[in-house]
């Protein structure tokens, strides 16, 4: 190659540099919304209680999230379980390049809309959702069984990503030796936050083992890892032992009238108004409210809740995926449904197909940021 054929190749590439860097990256802009894709953990008890992800709408997209995840969390897993590899070389944050690009090329995907037609998919979804009874209208119940049906399908799949890491001999159970605990437990000392907390411990593996054999299988340990949308008495009743644990800030333990004004009492009534409307009323008001509610639980009038007492409300303190289904069916309603009838046409869903895309509760998108497991 001669010298000046070298020089117009690089005045080529750099001008073609300049373009590049010069054009919006952002596609047209014909849409107000993007529909985003995220991968979301959160197996920290500790959250559970402010946050929970909205579960994607359409199954296409939940499994573009999952698989998404599923990577982060590979990679996560192995810069956790393999450190030596992630500090001396330079090459394992490399690999992760690709990865962000799937995630980049999956956004597109879903964002064209000659490839992913929204229209077309809201078409295909209606009828699998209008199923009770099929009457051409999504009524909240419908669409609250279908997020229900998505969450939980999403809630397994990571129950069996956890399960293949801790079932060290694959015999599909999960014995206490096997299980490693998250590494905050692990690490947890007396001074440390979380230290008292029965999370991942014996007495929470135990209560998780429902026919009380020793090993937890996927069922058991799903619901090991969500009690709250467990039906087994004995893990409730755990929770409600951890409640009690937690809000005994004077270590007597149970919960005095305090200790429940002070924290459980804002939890239920949350609850109660669906976390929509949580008027800030002083305590003065709060006060009769607390008391009478805290007298009601109070089953042996010792001015003190037990555990078992704390039962009629540890759905409330710990809202379960149903819960949380309800609330998605009730925002998405409250935006599409245009003619306030109650229900959704499948017109109605076409006309507003971001209310359904999109991330719900986009307000909380600002201070989203990835929780794992392996602190
Ligand atoms: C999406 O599908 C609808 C209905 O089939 C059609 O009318 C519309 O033109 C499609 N949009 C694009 C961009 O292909
Ligand atoms: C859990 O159950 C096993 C028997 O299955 C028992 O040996 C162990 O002491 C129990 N641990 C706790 C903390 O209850
Ligand atoms: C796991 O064990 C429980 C009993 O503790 C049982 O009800 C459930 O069906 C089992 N799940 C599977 C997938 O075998
Ligand atoms: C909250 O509810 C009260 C009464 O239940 C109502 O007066 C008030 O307007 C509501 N606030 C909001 C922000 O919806």
């Amino acid at each position: 190659m001669s010298k000046t054929s070298i020089i117009i190749y690089i005045t080529i590439a750099l001008l073609f540099l300049l373009l590049v860097t010069q054009t919006p990256n952002k596609p047209s802009n014909h849409r107000n919304r993007r529909i985003k894709i995220r991968s979301k953990f959160d197996f920290d008890p500790r959250h559970h209680n402010h946050h929970h992800e909205p579960v994607p709408f359409d199954p296409v997209v939940a499994d573009i999230e999952r698989k998404r995840e599923d990577k982060e969390w590979e990679k996560q897993y192995f810069e956790h379980s393999h450190p030596e590899f992630v500090h001396d070389s330079a090459a394992a944050g490399h690999e992760s390049q690709p990865e962000w690009e799937d995630f980049i090329d999956a956004e597109d995907y879903v964002n064209d809309e000659e490839k992913f037609n929204v229209t077309n998919r809201l078409l295909v979804l209606f009828p699998k959702i209008d199923v009770e009874p099929d009457d051409g209208y999504v009524s909240v119940h419908e669409l609250t069984e279908w997020n229900l049906k998505q969450s939980e399908k999403e809630v397994m799949h990571r129950t069996k990503r956890e399960m293949d890491v801790h079932d060290k001999n694959h015999d599909g159970l999960v014995s206490f030796a096997e299980y490693d605990p998250p590494s905050w437990v692990r690490n947890s000392d007396k001074n440390s936050f979380g230290y008292d907390m029965g999370w991942w411990k014996e007495e929470h593996f135990n209560a998780s083992d429902a026919d009380g054999d020793g090993f937890l299988n996927i069922t058991e340990f799903n619901d090991f890892q969500h009690p709250a949308d467990s039906k087994n008495p004995k893990l409730l009743q755990w929770l409600c032992k951890e409640e009690v644990r937690e809000r005994d800030s004077d270590k007597d333990g149970k919960v005095n009238f305090q200790e429940f004004f002070h924290g459980l009492f804002d939890l239920v009534r949350n609850y109660d108004e669906e976390g929509h409307n949580s008027s800030h009323l002083s305590d003065n008001l709060m006060e009769a409210p607390a008391k009478k509610l805290f007298n009601e639980l109070d089953k042996d009038g010792d001015g003190f809740l037990s555990d078992i007492e704390l039962l009629p409300i540890i759905g409330k303190l710990h809202p379960s995926e149903r819960y949380y289904a309800k609330q998605q069916a009730d925002y998405i309603l409250s935006q599409a449904d245009s003619d306030k009838d109650g229900r959704l046409s499948l017109t109605e869903m076409i006309e507003n197909p971001y209310v359904f895309y999109s991330a719900i509760f986009s307000d909380e998108d600002d201070d989203y940021d990835i929780h794992d497991e392996f602190r």
